[in-house]
């Protein structure tokens, strides 16, 4: 069995050249399941507010939320090392909401780390929230809650002079004190430079395959979002159609008057 991961196993992971596998899980079952295969690493990601809630991005999503989801994945006590998103407006007003934010996904979430969004322009709340002795993931590049900034969901640092704006960023978060640092939505080349520059780990999303580990949302892994499918994606399985046909079987059987059986009853 698994040895419950701490944030020393990730530098060892780097130094020894072992792959990071990360799953974004968002309630108690699929975090059982996906801890019992052995997943090193747990996101809770602000990504909820899309393939859970419904929303268009990731922007409505509440500190509420945030720690609701985290209570539901801790409650399975993965072996995974489990990192929560600071959702929008909960880390960008000021230094104090950051540390209070983070202090609050740690001690009523049960998280034991937090990612943040941003690179050079986050690099003082980085470190007001690691001098808290609370562990930090950076994220770069395709940051969806820059959304507006962005123009869209857009691959970023195509070209030379964006490409030197995300490697600062880079910089700027590990300096800043990150344990790891979420590559998303960036040039295969630029994120084996980032990753080879680094001390700390990359961990890729749209970022090709040299990053030290690939994060990718569980609902998207298992076809479950019919919504989009991003060309980053891979699909392990094709549950929607699996579920459709249990719904559909249900719903014949109780209108036919198949289901319940005898057996399903109490004496
Ligand atoms: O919210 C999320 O799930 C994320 C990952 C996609 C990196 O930030």
């Amino acid at each position: 069995m698994q040895k419950p991961r701490t944030i020393l196993d990730f530098q060892r992971m780097k130094a020894e050249g072992e792959k990071i596998a990360v799953l974004t899980s968002y309630d108690f079952p699929m975090t059982g399941i996906m801890d019992a295969c052995g997943i090193d690493m747990i996101l809770v990601g602000d990504s909820v507010g899309v393939v859970v809630a419904g929303y268009d991005n990731t922007l409505p999503v509440t500190m509420e939320d945030m720690i609701y989801h985290t209570r539901a994945v801790m409650r399975a006590r993965p072996k995974a090392f489990v990192v929560a998103d600071l959702p929008f407006l909960s880390y960008q007003t000021d230094l104090k909401s950051a540390r209070l934010n983070a202090g609050l996904l740690v001690k009523d979430g049960g998280a034991a780390a937090v990612k943040i969004e941003g690179g050079v322009n986050v690099e003082e709340t980085i470190t007001a929230i690691t001098d808290m002795d609370i562990p930090v993931v950076g994220h770069i590049g395709l940051t969806p809650q820059s959304l507006h900034r962005m123009g869209g969901f857009k691959v970023q640092g195509k070209g030379e002079e964006q490409a030197e704006k995300l490697m600062a960023d880079a910089l700027a978060v590990e300096r800043a004190g990150a344990f790891a640092v979420v590559l998303e939505g960036i040039p295969m080349s630029l994120a084996a430079r980032i990753t080879a520059e680094l001390s700390i780990p990359t961990i890729g999303i749209g970022a090709g395959p040299h990053c030290d580990g690939q994060v990718l949302v569980i609902h998207d892994i298992l076809g479950l979002c019919s919504k989009y499918s991003p060309k980053f994606v891979k699909r392990y399985a094709e549950l929607a159609p699996l579920i459709g046909e249990a719904c559909s079987n249900y719903i014949a059987e109780v209108k036919g008057g198949i289901f319940p059986e005898e057996r399903h009853g109490f004496k």
